[in-house]
Formats: structure tokens, C-alpha cells, sequence
């Protein structure tokens, strides 16, 4: 098979494991005898100091001409002074925005091997296996007007959370199209007692509810499922919910498993153009070093090489090396609890091993 993909590494730890996850996938190539092509693109910070612009036009152009896009991270203390239009996550924001990714779908899924890796009681953590299914185009992140004002005399700040009925709908769709494959239930995650827009969601929900019957919807408050993800996580198969609600949702489900360096992510659209990204972000802290776990980012070209690909064999084939690698015992330092750790660069070594070996 032959397909172009899109690198976008971005900044920070997001170009080292952009860098790790194309070793990867030159070994599922020659294993399985594709042809990727890959094509570079700027975005974030880095596009910033080449091009004064955090998603430039070329790049916009690349992804539009590839099969799909793999996202590194972006951001870092560089930028943080800069106005909110030339913070390198406004280009994460316009590329959803260009390429209309609504439904971002993160898989929380616990490894028997890192069952103490997790913060959570063994007993909690063991078999969980859920998908967080977060709205990605809309809602407070994208609502206008976003500015500071002023009320009474005195300064202060507005964001917007709106929502129109066909944005609700199409990502409910995809939460329920979602859990026909899995086990058919979805919990869809509002804050109804408060807000208005969580209250049309609610409609929405129950109308998309009733042309999949053999679907159990349950509605849940994002405070209380906040609470329920550490007291009870098992419960969960597929979570949809609004843009923010989700975006914090995800970074706490990613404790359960042990890391946020575990957790991959796509990004899909309608068009079937996907992004496939690590949940991370540019890890700052850690960049340089050669620490920083690559597994989300593999695990999110094994989710690109699944869904964009239709590579069914080969994503599993990732998924396994990985179990693999955990099984032996191999941690990164995210991972190892302050016990002994490899590099992103040997963990990597040590999945191609085990993939050649499959
Ligand atoms: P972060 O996700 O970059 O890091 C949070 C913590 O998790 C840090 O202690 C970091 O060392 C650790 N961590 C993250 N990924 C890891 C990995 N693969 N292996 C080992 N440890 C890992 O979030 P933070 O620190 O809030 O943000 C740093 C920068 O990244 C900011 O500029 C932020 O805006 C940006 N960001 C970008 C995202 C993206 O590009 N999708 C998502 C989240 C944040
Ligand atoms: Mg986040």
C-alpha cells in the first residue's frame, strides 16, 4: 500500500517522538512492504520563528494533499509572552479548525503490566477500557466573543460556549457509531443542572439516542464523572462530551493508565482527512533529554494506520509490541516510579525489535 503522511512535529518533546514514531512505521513498511512517503510540515512555535505564522499556509496545503497527519505537540515558555494570535497553540486550534476535526477519540486502555504504574488500586484500574469521545470544533475554546470587557466600571473577561444543534448531533453520531462496535453504551457528559448548551446537548443526545436502540445512553455530570473516573472506572465504554469538558476529562482518565505518555488520540473528520496526535503536550520539563515516553505517539500511528489506513494487522501488530515491551518489564521515567528507566530512543529500539520478531 502507498500513502503519504503528513509530520507535523511541532515543538518540544513532540519532535522526539514525531522522530521515534517514523522508525516505527519505516519498520512496519518494510515488514509489511507499504510505501509511506513523508512530508513535513511546520506548526506551533516552530512555525512561529520560521514564518511569523503557527499554522503556515504550506503546511495547511501538506496535510490537504496526504492520506493523513501525525501531530507531535506544541508550545513552550518561548512563546508564553506572546499575544493569544501568535501562541503556538492557536495553531492547533486552526488546524482543527482547517481540516474540520470534530471527533477527537482517546482510548483509555489499561495495561496488565503497568497496573502499578497507576496511582489508582490495582483492582480499580484492571480491565478498563474505555473511549473518551471529546467535541473538537466548537464550544468554549472556539466561541467568539473571547475578550476582556468591562461591567460596572470594572475590567473583565468573556469566553463563549455555543453550540449548534448539527455540531451536537454529528458528534454524538460519532460517539454512537463508536459504541456499536464496542459495548454498546455511551455516557454523555453535560453539565444540564447549569448550563443552557448542556441542556440542548441533552436533547440532542436522546433524539440520537432513539435511531440506535440496541444502545444504552446515560447522562452524567461532568463533576460527578470527574469523581466516577478514579472511584469506578470500568463502567465507562464510550464518553462523549463538549470541547473543554473533555479536553480535562482525558488528562485525568490518562492517570489510570499510568501516564499521560501512554494516551494516543485521532482526530477525525468528515471528509476523511484524520489527525492522529500524542494527548501530551511539548513537556517542556523534560525535552532534550531523551526521557520522554513515546508510546502515545506510537500508539497514535498504530490508531492512523487502523482508521486511515484500514492496516488492521499492522496496527495490532504495534499494539502487541507495546504490550510486549511493558511485559518485559520496560519502563520509561514517567513509568518507573524513580526505579530504573531507558530512554525514549532504547524503549523505541526495544517495539521494533519486538515487532520484527512478530
Ligand atoms: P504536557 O502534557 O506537556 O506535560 C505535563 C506533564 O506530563 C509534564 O510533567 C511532562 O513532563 C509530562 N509528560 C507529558 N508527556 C510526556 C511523555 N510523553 N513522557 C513523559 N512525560 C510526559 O502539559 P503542560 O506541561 O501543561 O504543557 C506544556 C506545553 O505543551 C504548553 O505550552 C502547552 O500549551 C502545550 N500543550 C500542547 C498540547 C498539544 O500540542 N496537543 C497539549 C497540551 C499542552
Ligand atoms: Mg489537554
Amino acid at each position: 500500500m502507498k500513502k503519504t503522511i503528513a509530520l507535523l512535529p511541532g515543538d518540544g518533546i513532540g519532535r522526539e517522538v514525531i522522530e521515534v514514531t517514523v522508525d516505527v512505521l519505516k519498520t512496519i513498511e518494510e515488514h509489511y512492504h507499504h510505501q509511506f512517503q513523508f512530508q513535513y510540515g511546520l506548526i506551533g512555535g516552530d512555525a512561529i520563528d520560521q514564518t511569523g505564522n503557527p499554522l503556515p499556509k504550506e503546511t495547511i496545503e501538506t496535510c490537504r494533499q496526504a492520506d493523513a497527519v501525525l501531530l507531535g505537540a506544541v508550545g513552550g515558555p518561548k512563546w508564553e509572552s506572546n499575544p493569544v494570535f501568535l501562541r503556538p497553540e492557536r495553531g492547533l486550534l486552526a488546524i482543527r479548525k482547517e481540516l474540520d476535526l470534530f471527533a477527537n477519540l482517546r482510548p483509555i486502555k489499561a495495561f496488565d503490566s503497568l497496573l502499578d504504574s497507576s496511582p489508582l488500586k490495582p483492582e480499580y484500574v484492571r480491565g478498563v477500557d474505555f473511549v473518551i469521545v471529546r467535541e473538537l470544533t466548537g464550544g468554549l475554546y472556539f466561541g467568539k466573543p473571547s475578550e476582556r470587557t468591562t461591567q460596572d466600571g470594572e475590567e473583565g473577561a468573556v469566553d463563549t460556549l455555543f453550540y449548534k444543534r448539527s455540531e451536537i448531533k454529528r458528534i454524538l453520531v460519532s460517539a454512537f457509531e463508536l459504541a456499536m462496535t464496542r459495548k454498546k453504551q455511551v455516557t454523555s457528559v453535560d453539565k444540564a443542572n447549569v448550563l443552557e448548551s448542556s441542556r440542548l446537548w441533552r436533547e440532542v443526545a436522546e433524539e440520537v439516542a432513539k435511531e440506535y436502540p440496541e444502545v444504552t445512553l446515560k447522562h452524567m455530570l461532568v463533576d460527578n464523572a470527574a469523581m466516577q473516573l478514579i472511584s469506578s472506572p470500568n463502567q465507562f465504554d464510550v464518553i462523549v462530551t463538549e470541547n473543554l469538558f473533555g479536553d480535562i476529562l482525558s488528562d485525568e482518565a490518562s492517570m489510570i493508565t499510568g501516564s499521560l505518555g501512554m494516551l494516543p488520540s485521532a482526530s477525525l473528520s468528515s471528509s476523511g482527512l484524520h489527525l492522529y496526535e500524542p494527548v501530551h503536550g511539548s513537556a517542556p520539563d523534560i525535552e532534550g533529554k531523551n526521557v520522554a515516553n513515546p508510546i502515545a505517539a506510537i500508539l497514535s500511528a498504530a490508531m492512523m494506520l487502523r482508521h486511515s489506513f484500514g492496516l488492521e494487522e499492522e496496527a495490532g501488530a504495534i499494539e502487541n509490541a507495546v504490550k510486549h515491551v511493558l511485559g518485559s518489564g520496560k519502563r520509561t521515567a514517567d513509568l518507573a516510579k524513580g526505579g530504573p528507566y531507558v530512554s525514549t530512543k532504547l524503549m523505541t529500539e526495544e517495539i521494533k525489535a519486538a515487532l520484527a520478531d512478530d
